[in-house]
């Protein structure tokens, strides 16, 4: 069985895996009590799985295991806390943009991306950045709304 090892929200880890090619997001849920990043669709298609890896947002359910080790994997749990959200995690909150959630997970992760690289972010550039994230509840209006939110602060 080999050993993977890399950094996960800024602490060391090494998981053990028989295959190379597991997904991250199996490794991340199952073996690390990760549970921020959901299983969507499995096909790199919703975006539901998304975690930073060394800062990109990257769709983990179709990321070998393999390709993190010695890099840098950032979940929705190594952003913020209760008491101390991040930003982007504190204007979802106050914009209450989410239904039942399954996405929000994605959403966050991929505006945290987006407003790293591009702080101030138009509207434009946010509905850019997030067309790739589905949400089958339509809670589109608010997240957008949470996202500029974001931008105004960060
Ligand atoms: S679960 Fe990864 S993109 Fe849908
Ligand atoms: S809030 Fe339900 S999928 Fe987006």
């Amino acid at each position: 069985m080999a050993k993977y090892a890399f950094q996960l929200n800024g602490r060391p880890v090494s998981v053990d895996s028989w295959d190379p090619a597991q997904p991250l997001l199996y490794v991340l849920r199952n073996t690390l009590a990760q549970h921020g990043p959901k299983f969507g669709c499995g096909l790199g298609q919703c975006g539901a799985c998304t975690v930073l890896l060394d800062g990109q947002a990257t769709r983990s359910c179709v990321t070998p295991v393999k390709t993190v080790a010695g890099r840098s994997v950032t979940t929705l749990e190594g952003l913020g806390t209760p008491d101390k959200p991040d930003p982007v995690q504190a204007a979802f909150i106050a914009e209450q943009a989410a239904q039942c959630g399954y996405c929000t997970n994605g959403m966050i992760m991929t505006a945290k991306a987006l407003l790293q690289k591009t702080p101030h972010a138009t509207i434009d550039q946010v509905k850019q950045g997030l067309a790739a994230n589905l949400c089958r509840c339509g809670t589109h209006t608010r997240i957008l709304a949470a996202v500029l939110r974001a931008a105004k602060e960060v």
